[in-house]
């Protein structure tokens, strides 16, 4: 048995997590077949979305990432093989679709969680890159990778700033997926994909510097979300675009000081190799601007100014469109995921201000998160858009109930909702 809450306050959120809470428990117990009893009349909640809610929790629950550790150090080797839905009567069949679609979306977030915990010896931008394409190859997705030259040729001087310091080669990717005629340029997901983030020359401390293994969560999201929409097929066009590099320290490294230019053109003083995620970002924005897509969402550990303000709870949301504001807040309270609006009023443009460049790359301490987002705000031409902070929520530093410790895949599941409410 596992408390709900009361009755008053139930939604499907509750559900996903009592289901994950639940078979994790009893995972953890050694079960190797759980039955799943679906409803959601007796809680006032539609049937479909109550058994989707059950599904997507139980199999959200059941993640753990075990790789890299032996069974007999691993405590744990016992795994729940079979989930077992039970309904009543005749309302099985009615329930297929719903049970399809919460599969459908656990799954595309524990990849997700997959590679983000992977790490980050392993996960290279080549290897994310190859990741990225062969889910694409299996679920039908157009997928091309930009190497250095060709992000030469295009003049994206963010993300081979940011490369040059790595001895991994950077990548660029583009999935696309068509639900919809050729005339509909669709929207565009925007991921960072920074694979390890030392802070280069602006090196970070040393304490907590190996979560920054984590600082491709966005990419992660991205890429989660088209594996999901993928198999959902909403009648509408998504591309995907990621700009993947380490940010190392090194001679051949970017400094402090350097002036780049942007595939849009624009050019930035740089004062913090630390602040590299917004230089990728740029790139990839410009890319999708110049491409005409609309809405783009982009998706990054972008701030620990955004933890500071908001923590582990929500998601920072900086939109210009108030339309898209509104349908990403639905879409992640379908998801069961929080968004919070955050600022991008001109006064903080003023921080960003460079004698001797177009933009300077850092604001200071004051408001970073939104400084950062106003840096963002000049590579999206005229499309609606939308950026989604999640330094905060993509990773949890202690195990909860409901999940272990590490990657959350935090934002696949709402940005796969948006997709399926756009293309309805
Ligand atoms: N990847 C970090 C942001 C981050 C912090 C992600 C904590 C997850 C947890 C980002 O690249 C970064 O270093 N940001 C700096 C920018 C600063 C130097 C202007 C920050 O926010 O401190
Ligand atoms: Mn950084
Ligand atoms: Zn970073």
């Amino acid at each position: 048995m596992v408390g709900l809450g009361t009755q008053e306050t139930l939604n499907t959120q509750s559900l996903r997590r009592a289901c994950a809470v639940a078979t994790r428990h009893l995972q953890s117990t050694g079960a190797h077949v759980v039955g799943l009893a679906l409803g959601g009349q007796e809680f006032h909640i539609d049937g479909k979305l109550a058994a989707q809610a059950q599904v997507e929790g139980s199999l959200l629950g059941l993640y753990t990432f075990k790789k890299y550790q032996r069974q007999d150090t691993n405590s744990n080797g016992r795994a729940v093989t079979k989930l077992q839905l039970v309904a009543g009567d005749a309302h099985v069949h009615e329930l297929d679709e719903a049970v399809r679609r919460g599969t459908i979306l656990a799954e595309a977030t524990n990849f997700a969680r997959d590679l983000v915990n992977e790490p980050p010896n392993v996960l290279t931008p080549t290897e994310l890159a190859n990741r990225a394409s062969a889910m694409a190859m299996h679920f039908g997705l157009e997928c091309e990778i930009l190497d250095r030259p060709q992000m030469q040729e295009l003049g994206m001087g963010g993300l081979l700033a940011v490369a040059q310091g790595s001895a991994e080669p950077p990548k660029f990717i583009i999935l696309r997926y068509r639900g919809a005629d050729s005339t509909d340029k669709g929207m565009a997901l925007v991921g960072k994909g920074i694979t390890f983030d030392t802070g280069g020359i602006s090196i970070k401390p040393a304490a907590g510097m190996d979560e920054m293994k984590g600082d491709m969560a966005g990419a992660a999201a991205v890429i989660g979300a088209m594996q999901a929409i993928a198999q959902l097929k909403p009648a509408i066009n998504v591309t995907a675009l990621v700009s993947t590099t380490e940010n190392m320290p090194s001679g051949t490294a970017y400094r402090p000081g350097d002036i780049i230019r942007i595939l849009n053109g624009k050019s930035i003083e740089i004062v913090n190799t630390d602040a590299e995620g917004r230089l990728v970002l740029a790139d990839a924005l410009s890319y999708a601007s110049k491409e005409g897509l609309s809405p783009i969402i982009d998706v990054a550990t972008l701030t620990g100014g955004i933890v500071m303000a908001l923590g582990h709870t929500m998601t920072g949301m900086f939109c210009n469109d108030a339309q898209l504001r509104d349908d990403l807040l639905a879409a992640g309270q379908e998801a069961g995921e929080k968004f919070w609006p955050m600022p991008l009023d001109e006064e903080y443009g003023e921080q960003i201000k460079s004698d001797i460049a177009d933009i300077k790359q850092t604001g200071g301490r004051a408001a970073s998160s939104v400084t950062a987002a106003k840096i963002l705000e000049n590579f999206v031409g005229d499309a609606a858009w939308a950026h989604l902070d999640i330094a905060g929520t993509s990773y949890t530093e202690s195990k909860k109930p409901y999940q272990e410790r590490g990657a959350t895949g935090v934002v696949v599941r709402t940005l796969a909702e948006l997709a399926l409410k756009k293309g309805k």
